[in-house]
């Protein structure tokens, strides 16, 4: 008898539990992931999940590894941070970030203004960090939040000294050092419907890639507010148009806030639908090979310092339990994995979706 592997799931997973890298996988991406950052270090229930392989496939430091916190003076590196981070990652996944970038940037970059000074200051916070992390990062956002909204470039301290050329010359070192790993372009607005931004950012990675650079990735950070999050449709419209010019794209940082607190059972089941809709896309896209959120935890978000009034942005809310949109996620997700499991039909005897996941984790 013949029987789709979606009817045996529950018959033939015993003992595993309902987790998002585990399906992830099982649907063929390479990764479900999350930022962690130091100060949650010492929460123990927190890290009890962090660490939890079936949970999260990668980790991203969500501050350890910038600019201020590897080379706070010039020349002089430490890595204590993003070690840290990086003890909890294990043998799992790192998406590593970020090498070069406008914001918590130490101040004696700020004051370079020679060409030559900063090229040579960049090769050398790069070769340094990177040389640091050498094998342990799948993905290195090496480029950082380099445009505007409107498409022009952000008049970063490196902008001002190099104009564009810091772009490919960060590519280049980046490459050289690293040969292994995957060189994204990450930035935040370029998960929407095609815009100013985000032919802006497909363009300038054109051209750093026709400069000699190479840009394996682009990076969708997807930042985004429930109730506007971006359709499906609109979201695989959008990396269809930069899977024209690199091999991989991600979502890297997602998070969806409410805009207003506190929220009823209403905009959870929205803020659900809406992390469904990113998840969905990349599943629908062949070069998405994963989601990262932005730490999944409210109380370890970004979002109320920035945007005081606003939050609740995550999967899991602040005494750890899981949202409607966790379970909406990871319901697609077992969905998903059960369709790929079930084609072509197969007997009941032959395969579980454990065997699937262990023997294909990076497959798509
Ligand atoms: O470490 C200090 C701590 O000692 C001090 O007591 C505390 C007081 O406010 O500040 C702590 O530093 C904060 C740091 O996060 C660690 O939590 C900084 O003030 C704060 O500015 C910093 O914010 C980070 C932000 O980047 C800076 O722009 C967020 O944690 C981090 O999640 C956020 O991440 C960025 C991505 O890297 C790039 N894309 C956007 C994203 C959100 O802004």
């Amino acid at each position: 008898m013949h029987l789709h592997a979606y009817l045996l799931i529950p018959l033939f997973l015993p003992g595993v539990s309902a987790q998002l890298n585990h399906y992830a996988q099982a649907a063929g991406l390479k990764f479900f992931g999350t930022a962690v950052d130091n100060g949650a270090l010492g929460n123990a229930a927190y890290m009890a999940i962090a660490r939890d392989a079936d949970e999260f496939g990668s980790v991203t430091p969500a501050n350890g590894q910038k600019w201020a916190n590897t080379e706070a003076s010039r020349g002089s590196f430490g890595f204590g941070m993003g070690d840290a981070v990086a003890a909890v990652a294990g043998e799992r996944l790192m998406r590593c970030h970020t090498l070069v970038w406008h914001n918590q940037l130490p101040g004696w970059v700020n004051s370079i203004f020679s060409r030559s000074d900063m090229e040579s200051v960049i090769t050398t916070h790069i070769t340094n960090v990177m040389n640091h992390y050498k094998g342990q990062c799948y993905s290195w956002d090496v480029v950082n939040e380099a445009v505007e909204d409107d498409g022009s470039f952000r008049q970063s301290p490196m902008f001002r000294a190099m104009g564009e050329d810091f772009i490919a010359h960060s590519f280049k070192v980046a490459a050289s050092v690293d040969p292994a790993a995957k060189l994204y372009y990450n930035d935040f607005n370029i998960e929407r419907y095609i815009n100013d931004k985000i032919r802006a950012v497909r363009a300038l990675v054109s051209r750093a890639q026709a400069a000699g650079a190479r840009i394996d990735g682009i990076g969708m950070q997807d930042h985004a507010r429930v109730g506007s999050a971006q359709s499906q449709k609109e979201l695989t419209d959008t990396m269809e148009f930069f899977a024209e010019v690199v091999d991989e794209l991600a979502y890297t940082e997602v998070d969806i806030r409410h805009t207003r607190l506190p929220v009823g059972d209403e905009e959870r089941e929205q803020q659900a639908r809406d992390y469904v809709e990113m998840v969905r896309a990349c599943l629908a896209v062949e070069k998405c090979v994963g989601i990262t959120v932005w730490d999944f935890a409210d109380q370890y978000s970004w979002i109320p310092n920035e945007f005081p009034g606003e939050g609740e942005a995550c999967l899991f809310d602040r005494n750890l339990q899981k949202k409607p949109a966790y379970h909406s996620v990871l319901s697609v997700l077992q969905s998903a994995a059960a369709e790929r499991t079930a084609a072509p039909e197969i007997t009941a005897t032959a395969t579980t979706l454990e065997t699937v996941a262990t023997a294909d984790p990076a497959g798509k």
